[in-house]
């Protein structure tokens, strides 16, 4: 099929704005919002709603999608302080989404900076050419190619230009989310900001102990393997925790989300603020020492 050319782009663009317009008046807007001040609402981001599914060629919201509308609305909610101390800090503000999948995170952070009249760099990060195809498609419905771009490549491999201000990783799977912080680190970025997925590291270290008789006191649960991946999960975060405030950054680890919306709803959130932080290095040290031995690849890396 071939590309709109840039005059049919606009003319959707302008009639897909007037027909929010129209139909987002006050009295709609706020049955939608409950009266609450979002920083996202479909009169003054149709383009963006669109280009992430959320409302219809005719502008409306259909009732199954508000719960999603809603939570990204938290989830800009959430990062918009981290963002707002960035753009009073740096003329051009550059981010990174490490594992940015169809840029549902890549374009909810450049559509908001811009909206707040600042000027954002931002690079969505994915080893799967095909979602950034797909990545790229949205970018355009969203008209925001002017200040996104993308990378085909796994984060291990990625080469940045210049260091990024934030990095930010939603869900990037597994040790992906390690390469992430490994990305962020060396890039001494100011703002890590990270939801990690389905981390199997440590569980895999854990399930080695078991295999090879290790005697410990965490023995019952390396031997078993539902508790092992949960608890491995939060301790994966716990260890991941200290070795960002090892690095020199304030942390903190908190829900963003309800659980029923994702099991996977732990967000590390984290401001490079001064030096390294010998105890936290050694409290890692301490978890890996006091839980059987295994620690992160992470830990080598910093
Ligand atoms: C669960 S999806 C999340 C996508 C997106 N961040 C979101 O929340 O909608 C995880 C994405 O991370 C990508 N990914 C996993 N490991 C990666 C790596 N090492 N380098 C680059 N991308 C990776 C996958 O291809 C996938 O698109």
């Amino acid at each position: 099929m071939a590309e709109p050319t840039d005059a049919t782009r606009e003319r959707w663009a302008s009639e897909l704005a007037a027909r929010a317009a129209a139909h987002w008046t006050p009295a709609r807007t706020a049955a939608l919002t409950n009266g609450k001040a979002l920083r996202i609402l479909p009169a003054a981001a149709p383009h963006l709603l669109r280009a992430l599914g959320l409302i219809d060629e005719d502008a409306k919201l259909p009732p199954t999608r508000v719960r999603k509308f809603l939570q990204i609305n938290h989830m800009v909610a959430l990062l918009a302080p981290a963002l707002a101390e960035l753009c009073a800090a740096h003329p051009v503000v550059r981010i990174v989404d490490a594992g940015c999948g169809r840029s549902y995170l890549t374009l909810l952070l450049a559509w908001y900076a811009r909206s707040r009249g600042h000027r954002v760099e931002v690079l969505g990060v994915d080893r799967n050419a095909d979602v950034i195809a797909e990545a790229q498609r949205r970018t355009a419905i969203a008209g925001l190619s002017e200040i996104v771009r993308y990378a085909a490549t796994p984060l291990e491999a990625l080469v940045l230009p210049e260091p990024p201000h934030a990095l930010f990783a939603l869900h990037a799977c597994d040790t992906a989310t390690c390469d992430a912080i490994t990305l962020g680190v060396r890039a001494e970025a100011e703002l890590i900001a990270v939801a990690p997925c389905c981390q199997a590291e440590l569980a895999r270290g854990w399930a080695a102990l078991d295999d090879a008789g290790t005697v410990g006191d965490f023995a019952p649960v390396w031997g078993a393997p539902h508790l092992r991946r949960e608890l491995a999960a939060h301790l994966t975060d716990a260890m991941r925790v200290q070795l960002l405030r090892a690095a020199g950054y304030a942390v903190t680890a908190l829900e963003f989300i309800a659980p029923e919306h994702t099991a996977k709803n732990t967000l590390i959130r984290a401001t490079r603020r001064g030096p390294p932080d010998p105890a936290a290095r050694a409290a890692y040290d301490a978890l890996v020492a006091s839980t059987g031995g295994a620690g992160l690849a992470l830990a080598d890396r910093m």
